[in-house]
């Protein structure tokens, strides 16, 4: 019975909760690095900050301690590849930007010239939650980088 009910909140958990898919790009010291995440939401609208939910794991993660910067580059309809590049292989055991092309942000960071839009981030505080560490950051730049493209909306069967 119990299993049931915690079987009934993982699923509406996982689906419950509409969000988008991104690459969140980092630099910190000579060290780049990108990552998919899809917990991220705007926070505040004056000043514009958003929030991104990491694990305590990740390269990233710890990156972005360091740095004090990330980026966050939006994906479109139709690239769920880059989001699996980005999302089942850590930065420490491959360099995944090594085929990508991309722009500097006034961070350093990469601005993915694939995606539809970026914001870059100055770290502003962390949180930490069970297994992620909740990061939230001034936009301190941003562009939509290509109008036409329709944002990719996260869905389970696309990636796992
Ligand atoms: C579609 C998708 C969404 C993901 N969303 C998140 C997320 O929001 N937060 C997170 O910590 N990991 C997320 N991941 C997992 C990370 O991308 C993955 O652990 C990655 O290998 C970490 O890379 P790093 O060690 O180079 O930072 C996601 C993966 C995929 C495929």
């Amino acid at each position: 019975m119990v299993d049931n009910k915690q079987k009934q909140i993982t699923e509406a958990f996982n689906r419950g909760i509409t969000l988008g898919v991104y690459i969140v790009t980092v630099k910190a010291g000579d060290r780049i690095n990108g990552m998919t995440a899809a917990w991220i939401s705007r926070v505040s609208r004056t000043p514009p900050m958003v929030m991104v939910s990491i694990g305590h794991k990740s390269y990233t993660n710890e990156l972005i301690k360091k740095g004090g910067y990330f980026i966050v580059n939006t994906l479109a309809q139709g690239q769920q590849e880059i989001g699996k590049h980005f999302g089942f292989v850590s930065g420490r055991d491959v360099d995944k930007l090594k085929d990508i092309q991309y722009l500097e942000g006034k961070s350093g960071g990469p601005i993915l010239k694939e995606a539809m839009s970026y914001l870059e981030c100055e770290l502003f505080d962390t949180f930490t939650t069970g297994d992620h560490t909740i990061f939230i950051g001034k936009v301190i730049s941003g562009r939509v980088l290509d109008d036409s493209k329709i944002p990719l909306v996260f869905q389970r069967s696309d990636f796992f």
